[in-house]
This record gives C-alpha cells, sequence and structure tokens, in this order.
C-alpha cells in the first residue's frame, strides 16, 4: 500500500447505498486509477465492511471509518485496531461527526492507533475541538462543520475562518499535525481554497459518492491541488 502524501483528497464512502458490497471496490479502483493518472495522494474510507475486499483490491491507502479503543478477545461487534489492521488498513477516521467520542476515547484511539502502526485521522466539529485534540497528537485533524456536510455549500465557501483558524490552532499545539478540511467540498475550486486557507488536504464524500460520474468529480477535485 502506498504512503499517503499532502496535499491529499480523502474520500469517506460513509454508509451510501452506492457504495454496498462490491460496489465499494469498484469506487475504491476509480479513486486508484485517479490518483495513479495524475499523480495526487488520494485516500479511502470504505464502509467497515467491505474494508478488507478494498485494502486487498487497491494500492492506495485504505482508512477504516471507525475503530474502538479495544484489545482482542472479548469485545464482540468493537471495531479493534488489531482487526483493521489485519484487513489492511492504512489508517483510522475517529470521531466522525456520525460517530462521536468524548476525548478520553479519542486520546486512546488515537494511542492504540499508533501501537498497531495505523495513522489517525480525528474529525473535530469546531476550531475548540481542533485544539483540544490536537494535544493527543494525531496525524490528521479533519475540521468538519455538522451543519454542512452532506450540503451543496462547501465549507472553504459558507466558513473559511473555520479552515484557517483551524490551522492556527493546530499549528500551535502540534506543528507535525496536518489539517484537512471537510463538509459540503465538491470540486477543484473547493480543493484549492481549502489549500490556499492553509489546510493539506481534504475529507469529502457525497461529492464524489452519489456523483454520476464520480471519475469525472475526482479528477475536477484533483485539479485544485
Ligand atoms: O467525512 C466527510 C464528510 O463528513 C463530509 O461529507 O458529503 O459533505 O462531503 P460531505
Amino acid at each position: 500500500m502506498s504512503d499517503l502524501k499532502t496535499p491529499t483528497v480523502i474520500i469517506n464512502f460513509k454508509a451510501y447505498s452506492e457504495v454496498d458490497g462490491i460496489k465499494a471496490v469498484d469506487l475504491a479502483k476509480v479513486c486508484e486509477a485517479v490518483a495513479e493518472e495524475t499523480g495526487v495522494s488520494i485516500a479511502v474510507c470504505p464502509p467497515i465492511a467491505e474494508l478488507g475486499s478494498v485494502a486487498r483490491s487497491v494500492d492506495i491507502p485504505v482508512f477504516s471509518q471507525n475503530v474502538d479503543p479495544r484489545t482482542p478477545g472479548s469485545a464482540t461487534g468493537w471495531v479493534t485496531p488489531s482487526m483493521i489492521k489485519g484487513a489492511g488498513a492504512y489508517g483510522s477516521l475517529i470521531n466522525h461527526s456520525e460517530h462521536r467520542f468524548d476525548n478520553e476515547i479519542i486520546e486512546q484511539c488515537v494511542k492504540m492507533c499508533y501501537e498497531y502502526d495505523l495513522i489517525p485521522l480525528v474529525c473535530a466539529e469546531s476550531v475548540e475541538k481542533a485544539k483540544a485534540v490536537a494535544a493527543f497528537a494525531p496525524r490528521f485533524i479533519a475540521v468538519e462543520p455538522p451543519e454542512l456536510i452532506g450540503g451543496d455549500i462547501s465549507v472553504t465557501t459558507a466558513n473559511p475562518k473555520i479552515v484557517s483558524d483551524t490551522v492556527e490552532a493546530v499549528k500551535a499545539v502540534n506543528g507535525d499535525v496536518a489539517v484537512l478540511c471537510g463538509a459540503g467540498v465538491k470540486n477543484g475550486q473547493d480543493v484549492a481554497k481549502a489549500i490556499e486557507l492553509g489546510a493539506e488536504g481534504v475529507l469529502l464524500a457525497s461529492g464524489v459518492v452519489k456523483a454520476k460520474d464520480p471519475k469525472a468529480v475526482l479528477l475536477d477535485l484533483v485539479s485544485g491541488i
């Protein structure tokens, strides 16, 4: 599996029916083709049920959509770092807006990811939350205002200040943490604006997963880098 380089475009497949079953592998292969054609680092976050099949099918980084701070053994239904590492994951989202944890759990998740050689990407809904989780030294923090998620207006248009303020706040705590932004990101202009605001990439979902022609959208997105 190739390493994730910044600037990057990370596609969260969420739990859309468009990526049920083998369709997750199909979309991941489209992402891989665009990464190969353009040289831009693209990563994918398939539904956890398809994590292993996607990780075995593509060479681009594959993130789990979640991980729980649990050790192997008596943990029925929990998603352990050991399990996702075994499935071939490169890293994991932690604390996505649709799957929130408190700070104590986030810290444990980040720590356990590093123990299992997984890259932690923590989502934050505000500058304050991003600043708090920066203390745990995840590799990435993605700031995503919940009210803009799934909408048509990009965070970079609706609230550019949250992106630049998050970059400033996170870098003041730990300069090694890369800040991404997400919510409503749809095209290359949005990506270019994110970079201009100091982000090192974007995390997006509906713009690609629900697109009629995901390859065309991906090509447009990476043109902003
Ligand atoms: O994880 C990415 C996500 O929360 C943003 O979703 O559909 O607004 O790109 P979307």
